[in-house]
């Protein structure tokens, strides 16, 4: 077991990685909870799978636990189903002194930590991340979040937890192609450290695709160490926090241009990092062997550098446009130097970005 505590403005709170978060209570023992009294709150894949157990695991240290499931899907992560959930929480009488906890992969952990953030003005809420994504990813930083029609995570709020438990013994019953593309989250933490952390993972496909504990303690690890230190840096994203969105703005675009679901988020983010490293060779920020080296390491983990079907470019451009980060026809965006290297706010003119899409898409419309 490693753990360590992020520090924000006004809190710190613990992150805690293990093999296994059923098979000692110890870590229970040290944490502070607010009251004896939660609700879990997860979907209809997870919670078949692991709410009593975590249920039972609290029941041992005197806590009472409820559970409030909603279903399982991205298209269900808007504001309909927090409703549905406040309403959940009226019902089983969960107060102020109440706690939540997030029992899923990123939908859930997202729309638990709005819901618990604006459920009467605020409740504290803990997360138990159970998809790869959403350990290495989505349940550090506060990012809260839910989205409608016109876009993803549009309404949210950044508000810390007080804890994330990451199980890796979660990641045995997660689908391969969810496995996979957690990996692209992990990747992009590599790519924008580099040295040691880059070097890790070219030698050890294997042991990742095989899910081998040690490697994966070690890999996530480091990649949840890696977003504590840029998140304590910049807790709101108005600076260095940016990085993060590497492959991000081309990712969700082309996530959304495929229609959500087609491509996988994590899949998705996967060609956007292709699309920003080779739009940086295009400015000349890094060489074709750089782009190489990053492509490499993306296919031999099984990620996508390209987007296998045809998607409608004048449907790609428009969404472009509406990002939060277009100004003027010119996107910023998350470019490297070097691996270990990266800069943020990079005005890229569109025809740039028009260039390089060839080599990401196909022709046509989709
Ligand atoms: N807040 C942030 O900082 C942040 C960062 C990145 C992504 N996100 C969000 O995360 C979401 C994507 O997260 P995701 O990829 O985890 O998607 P997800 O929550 O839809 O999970 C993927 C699938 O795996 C299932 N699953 C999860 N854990 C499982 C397990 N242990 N065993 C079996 N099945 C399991 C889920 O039920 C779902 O069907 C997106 O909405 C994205 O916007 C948020």
């Amino acid at each position: 077991m490693r753990d360590f505590l992020v520090r924000v403005e006004n809190k710190a709170y613990p992150v805690i990685v293990c093999s296994s978060l059923f098979s000692s209570h110890e870590w229970l023992k040290q944490i502070q909870f607010p009251s004896r009294k939660g609700v879990i709150i997860t979907n209809t894949t997870v919670g078949p799978l692991y709410a009593e157990k975590v249920k039972k695991l609290f029941a041992e240290e005197k806590f009472d636990l409820s559970v409030v499931v909603v279903p399982d899907g991205e298209e269900y992560k808007e504001l309909a189903t927090a409703a549905e959930i406040y309403h959940e929480l009226l019902r089983v009488e969960c107060d102020r002194t109440s706690f939540l906890i997030a029992l899923g992969g990123g939908v859930i952990t997202d729309i638990t930590g709005f819901v618990a953030s604006t459920y009467m003005r605020g409740i504290p809420y803990f997360q138990f991340p159970t998809s790869l994504l959403a350990q290495v990813d989505s349940s550090i930083g506060g990012k809260t979040g839910v989205n409608l029609s016109e876009g993803k995570n549009l309404v949210g709020t950044f508000y810390q937890p007080e804890g994330v438990f990451i199980g890796l013994d979660f990641l045995e019953t997660l689908p391969e192609r969810e496995y996979v593309e957690g990996w692209s989250e992990i990747a992009k933490a590599a790519f924008l450290r580099g040295g040691d952390f880059l070097a890790l993972l070219s030698p050890n496909v294997h042991s990742i695709l095989a899910r081998d504990p040690v490697i994966l303690e070690e890999l996530v690890f480091r990649s949840v160490h890696f977003k504590k230190g840029i998140v304590e840096e910049d807790e709101k994203e108005k600076g260095i926090r940016g990085i993060l969105n590497y492959g991000h703005t081309l990712g969700h675009a082309l996530e959304k241009t495929s229609g959500y679901g087609v491509l996988r988020h994590g899949e998705a983010i996967s060609v956007g990092m292709m699309g920003a490293i080779l739009i940086a060779e295009k400015m000349g920020y890094v060489s074709g062997d750089t782009v190489e080296m990053q492509k490499e390491i993306l296919e031999k983990l099984g990620l996508p550098v390209t987007v296998p079907y045809a998607v409608d470019r004048e449907q790609l451009v428009q969404t472009l446009l509406k990002d939060k980060k277009t100004v003027a026809r010119s996107i910023r965006l998350v470019l490297l130097k070097d691996f270990g290297d990266p800069i943020y706010g990079v005005p890229v003119e569109f025809e740039t970005v028009f260039a390089i899409l060839p080599a990401l898409i196909e022709e046509g419309p989709s």
